[in-house]
């Protein structure tokens, strides 16, 4: 891991000593690295256009971490966002992501939120990403109400099965996500729809820590095909996030390179228009966890140690609370002591809270370690902070950021009791 290393037997983040960093701040705590952040962005963005798409638009996905500061930097590098609630659209606004670089996914928007974002601007937000038909009538409804026309995008449902976690698979009919192909040229044909609204793109989101893009592809294709078959010169069409990350080093052989997953949507989307159109729509993203998860780290301090025959526990002072994807997924998540000795034993590094699942990680290699000792989970600015809640009425754990000069700042405060009691 680039950005995590031992010099002198103690853990660097992007250079700075952790056990430094920690003795200012109470554990656990997230801390973010600007650098890296900027960097996955970068190379996101500057992957597309090497690609050879026309203005690619890279809408950041809130939902795998909407901390105020990294979305002012990613603000800051053009990024825009993909939102799916009043609050992510208010926290993307105030920090600065143009209404017109905004779309707004998810299967259940609220009435009050449709009318949000169509207010958000004169033009309102770039698009609304249509899961049902109900939602299209209701935010032309909307629409119709403010005098506006309504920018929609349908959010096709491909029919696809990704190779990844059962519960962040959305690609198939059994999911609730997206519309299939003869629902959406029916809704294309009704008049009725269009009063207030106007269809100017199609989209596409399969699923999340994509590292086989097989099915990606097919998702695409089918995007491509429904497109041309609307006969409407669509103005993007969105290919939505996905791309996975090596959580674990055994799949860093799997993991795709950003410009390898570009080169395969230009190619998808070459092959299906090359022939039968002239005009090359605009394409868009919404990723989320490759640009973020590997800027974030979560700190932890051992508690205390506890032996039960051959289980050796080590009890840390971050749960499933602060990180849930262990719990939740059985994901697997680096564990990296900050003081580096022999790892010569077998270790469970659990947290406090009351379910056997708060489990960092079973079975995990490591050195002995003692009460006030550090370790660090690793890749934790995705789905972390985020995900977050406050079980075990445990308060919501600091963030901080380290900026390209490597100086700290709290970009969240640790949660204090009186916002808890
Ligand atoms: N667009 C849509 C419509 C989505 O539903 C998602 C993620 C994304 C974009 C961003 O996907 P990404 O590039 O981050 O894979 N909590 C889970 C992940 C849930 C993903 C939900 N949707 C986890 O920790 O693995």
């Amino acid at each position: 891991m680039k950005h995590l290393s031992y010099k002198n037997k103690s853990l660097q983040f992007n250079g700075a000593d952790l056990a430094t960093i920690a003795k200012k701040h109470r554990t656990p705590f997230f801390l973010y690295s600007e650098e890296t952040l900027v960097g996955n962005y970068q190379e996101f963005a500057k992957g597309a256009q090497a690609a050879g798409l026309i203005d690619p638009l890279v809408c950041f996905a809130l939902k795998s971490n909407p901390n105020r500061e990294l979305l002012r930097t990613l603000a800051a590098q053009g990024s825009g966002a993909d939102i799916v609630s009043g609050g992510e659209l208010r926290r993307a606004l105030e920090a600065g992501i143009p209404p017109e670089k905004i779309v707004f996914s998810g299967v259940g928007k609220t009435e009050e939120e449709i009318l949000f974002a169509l207010k958000a601007a004169k033009k309102g937000i770039f698009s609304f990403n249509v899961e049902s038909i109900e939602e299209l009538d209701l935010i032309n409804s909307c629409a119709r109400r403010l005098r506006k026309r309504a920018r929609i995008c349908f959010r096709l449902n491909p029919v696809v099965k990704p190779k990844t976690h059962k519960f962040i698979s959305t690609g198939n009919k059994t999911h609730k996500f997206g519309l299939l192909e003869a629902d959406i040229l029916t809704a294309v044909r009704s008049p009725r729809f269009w009063t207030n609204s106007q269809l100017v793109g199609l989209s596409v989101h399969i699923g999340s820590q994509l590292l086989d893009l097989g099915a990606t592809r097919r998702g695409i294709a089918r995007l491509c095909e429904v497109a041309l078959k609307t006969n409407i010169q669509l103005e993007f069409l969105d290919v939505g996030g996905g791309l996975g990350v090596d959580y674990d080093p055994e799949d860093s052989q799997k993991l795709p390179a950003v410009a390898d997953y570009m080169a395969l949507v230009a190619a998808t989307v070459e092959k299906h228009f090359n022939s039968r159109s002239l005009y090359r729509p605009r394409i868009v993203f919404e990723p989320g966890r490759r640009i973020v998860a590997r800027a974030g780290i979560l700190v932890m301090k051992v508690l205390r140690n506890k032996v039960s025959e051959d289980n050796h526990f080590v009890i840390v002072d971050g749960g499933m609370n602060d990180f849930m994807r262990p719990s939740l997924y059985g994901a697997y998540h680096a564990l990296l002591p900050v003081k580096q000795a022999k790892a010569d034993r077998t270790c469970h590094v659990v947290g406090p809270i009351c379910e056997t699942s708060d489990c960092f990680g079973s079975d995990r290699q490591l050195p002995a370690m003692k009460s006030g000792d550090l370790i660090v989970l690793c890749d934790t600015g995705a789905y972390g902070y985020s995900m977050g809640s406050n079980y075990n009425l445990r308060g919501r754990p600091k963030e901080i950021l380290m900026n390209r000069k490597k100086k700290l700042r709290i970009v969240n405060q640790a949660q204090p009791y009186e916002e808890l009691l």
